[in-house]
């Protein structure tokens, strides 16, 4: 089958699929107290897609182009026997790489599980390596040691690279950039500053918050030399950097400062089976109802995924503006990140 691509020439390449909407983490950027208290109603377990439905959909995606998949959330490992997801995905042929993104919290046990299921890598949410500020920004009071030991464990397991993404909030974490290269230099851990984004409603987004990679890197620069690497691929979200004496690399995920949306090659399947096109995205396409009440094909749901994809003009990140700040964005939390 020919490469199907969107209204602007990109094709489906990534996958990122949420298993939970839930986390045990109440990070402010992301699912702040507030809005996600004790008693939230987060998604009934029925809504929940099936294992068997998830690997359907990327079964479907595959003759689309589809090559990459990563499980998400919430945080996607307090979904029970995740393992048996795993094993479904990486017997589908064609898909070349599993990765999934985590708070780190339970990695420590499941890590060889994690590895045996066949998953190729993981990347660890990880915001500062100061306990005071990482226990404040979790909001849940968890410690980083448990969170260093979850990435020891990925590295023992060979869930390798290990990528550590790093929020950068003005105020918050900015000053513990310098500490967070040093710390990871020298070890197979990529660590990547990512700009606080817009995403969902409930975050209070605030320009001001914003850190620019520019700025993050100068602050790297003065302590380090960094040289300019080549991306490793079409639409990769971080703009590489390697350590002038070759000991490593970092990255800089600049979505609110540098956007990437020209090469955009990714869509994003909601734990309750909807597939949102953007990140951004205010509607999401109901393919649980297509499984679920049409009986669909996985034949079926290749085109109905080809229609979708051929429909899609999302470019949120590059045309971020008053007109489209209030629309009823999803929380990331829901689509997945
Ligand atoms: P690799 O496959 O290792 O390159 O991972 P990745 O960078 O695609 O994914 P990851 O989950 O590590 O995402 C890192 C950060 O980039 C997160 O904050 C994501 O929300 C953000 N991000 C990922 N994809 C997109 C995207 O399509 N648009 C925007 N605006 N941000 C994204
Ligand atoms: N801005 C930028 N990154 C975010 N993440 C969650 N919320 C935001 C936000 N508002 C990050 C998490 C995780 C990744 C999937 O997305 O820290 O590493
Ligand atoms: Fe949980 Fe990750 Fe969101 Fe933090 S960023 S609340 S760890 S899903
Ligand atoms: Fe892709 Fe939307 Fe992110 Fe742009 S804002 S890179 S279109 S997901």
């Amino acid at each position: 089958m020919e490469s199907v691509t969107d209204t602007l020439g990109r094709p489906l390449r990534d996958l990122r699929i949420s298993v939970t909407d839930r986390c045990n983490f109440r990070c402010a950027y992301c699912m702040p107290k507030e809005a996600f208290p004790k008693d939230f109603a987060f998604m009934q377990r029925e809504k929940l897609l099936k294992f068997g439905e998830i690997t359907s959909i990327v079964k479907a995606a595959v003759p689309m182009g589809l090559r990459k998949v990563r499980l998400t959330g919430g945080e996607p490992l307090l979904r029970k026997e995740i393992e048996w997801l795993i094993k479904g995905l990486r017997a589908i042929e064609g898909v070349e790489d599993i990765a999934l993104t985590t708070n780190g919290s339970l990695l420590a046990k499941k890590a060889p599980l994690l590895a045996d299921a066949g998953l190729d890598r993981v990347t660890v949410s990880l915001d500062s390596l100061d306990d005071a500020t990482f226990r404040a920004m979790n909001d849940v009071n968890f410690a980083v040691e448990r969170v260093l030991a979850g990435i020891e464990a990925a590295l023992a397991a060979g869930l390798t690279p290990v990528k550590i993404n790093m929020v950068v909030k003005r105020g918050v974490n900015d000053d513990h950039v310098v500490a967070m290269a040093k710390h990871f230099r020298g070890k197979p851990v990529i660590l990547r500053f990512i700009e606080f984004m817009d995403v969902g409603t409930t975050n209070g987004w605030r320009l001001e918050d914003v850190v620019p990679a520019g700025e993050i890197l100068k602050r790297v620069t003065a302590e380090v030399d960094l040289e300019p690497l080549q991306a490793n691929y079409k639409g990769e979200t971080a703009l590489r950097y390697g350590y002038a004496d070759g000991v490593g690399e970092i990255g800089f995920i600049a979505s609110v400062t540098q956007p990437f949306c020209s090469a955009c090659n990714r869509a994003r399947l909601s734990a309750d089976g909807h597939l949102y096109t953007c990140l951004f995205g205010t509607q999401g396409h109901d393919l649980r109802r297509l499984i679920r009440e049409e009986d669909a094909s996985v034949e079926q749901l290749t085109e109905a995924l080809e229609g979708i994809w051929r429909m899609r003009a999302d470019r949120y990140s590059e045309i971020r503006s008053d007109d489209t700040r209030d629309l009823p964005k999803v929380e990331m939390s829901y689509i997945g990140g």
